[in-house]
């Protein structure tokens, strides 16, 4: 094993149809709601059954804030922050949480630190379960939760060094390294106080990997970073897992971050778990399948050649043809088209967005 301490929208391909084949007429209208549906289908789940070897494993958990007068009258409403969450993260995995403001990401991850103690639930961490075995499960977690809170009269190496001890004490070169890998060797005899967010951050990640955790717990971790400072992170979060096998567990509300660094992403609305993809699910349903709006003399004509050359899923409404494309193949299409003597007057290419499918999962 290396040390430790070594560690040092959705843009279709072809852009919008307007821009590659000029409109002569107004955009056309979406496709119906139905066929929509058809284009955002999500591959046969066999085509995308993987094994993970669980490591922690979420069961049930529920969590309900209780203030004031609905914390003595249970009859009372609370607010619910966790219904239900059941889901398991792989050994070396890098697995987000994604979900709007007030979804229940932080409390869940509260909930796998021991921050928050779950009304119901279990939390495992390969086969350790947290209420019965707390000591043992925490030392193989690492983590960093919202701000993190610093002794700010002091300097950020004061602060490691002194949460150091807390743990038993490190090596000052250790140390230097973790500073090095953060990114803070400039600043780490700074006061604290005299921190931007992006140094807090990067100073929260280092005391998160001072342990050497093989679940590293991070939220929000590139909040308020600068695109240097999000690199940095992804890299060091690509590498303890890569080089070191660290299982990593973090949210963001940075979509296209999540997309690129995490092997499966968790949509989370309103408590609940709404989804969980892969990332060659996110793809899939991002990229490849986008919709293609014909307006031509003989849609039905068109949709017949298009059937019989690619075999992409065609409607036709009125003078309008629909088609499911995959793989970008529109250039081709209409050429085809225009080859075959149909004449095209437009010709639209939408690709779901991110942000999109987001929404459509956690409205
Ligand atoms: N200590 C608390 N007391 C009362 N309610 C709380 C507490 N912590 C969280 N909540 C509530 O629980 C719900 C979930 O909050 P949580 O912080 O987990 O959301 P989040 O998904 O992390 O949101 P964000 O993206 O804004 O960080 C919210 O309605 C929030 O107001
Ligand atoms: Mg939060």
């Amino acid at each position: 094993m290396q040390e430790f301490s070594e560690l040092g929208k959705t843009t279709s391909p072809v852009a919008s149809g307007g821009d590659v084949f000029p409109e002569l007429n107004p955009a056309p209208e979406q496709p119906d709601d139905e066929f929509a549906e058809v284009c955002a289908e999500d591959p046969a789940p066999e085509e995308e059954e993987r094994e993970i070897d669980p490591y922690l494993v979420i069961k049930g958990v529920s969590k309900v804030f209780r203030k004031g007068a609905a914390r003595l009258d249970k009859s009372k409403p609370g607010i619910v922050a966790l219904d239900g969450v059941s889901l398991e993260v792989g050994k070396g995995e890098i697995f987000g949480l994604l979900g709007p403001n007030g979804a229940g990401k932080s409390t869940l991850i509260k909930v796998v630190t021991g921050l928050v103690i779950p009304d119901g639930g279990s939390v495992t961490l390969g086969g350790l379960d947290f209420k019965a075995d707390k000591e043992a499960f925490m030392s193989k977690v690492g983590a960093q939760i919202e701000t993190p809170v610093f002794f700010n009269k002091r300097s950020g190496w004061w602060n490691l060094k002194y949460l150091a001890d807390l743990q038993g004490g490190l090596p000052d070169q250790r140390i230097k390294d973790i500073v090095e890998i953060v990114g803070l060797t400039e600043r780490i005899n700074s006061r604290v106080g005299t921190y931007s967010m992006g140094m807090r951050q990067r100073l929260g990640l280092a005391q998160a990997i001072m342990n050497k955790p093989e679940l590293l717990v991070l939220d929000e971790p590139i909040n308020g970073l600068d695109p240097d400072g999000i690199a940095q992170v992804r890299d060091l979060i690509r590498r303890l897992r890569d080089d070191y096998g660290t299982t990593v567990l973090f949210s963001s509300h940075i979509l296209n971050e999540m997309q690129t660094l995490c092997d499966r992403v968790a949509f989370i609305s309103k408590g609940k778990l709404v989804a969980v993809k892969t990332k060659k699910q996110i793809a899939r349903g991002l990229g490849e399948t986008t919709v293609l709006t014909v307006v031509c003399d003989d849609p039905k004509r068109a949709a017949s050649l298009i059937t019989s050359a690619y075999g992409f899923r065609t409607k036709v409404q009125g003078e309008r043809l629909f088609v499911e494309v995959r793989n970008y193949n529109v250039a081709k299409i209409n050429r085809k088209l225009v080859e075959n003597g149909i004449e095209v007057e437009s010709f639209t290419v939408k690709s779901r967005t991110l942000e999109e499918m987001y929404r459509e999962l956690t409205r």
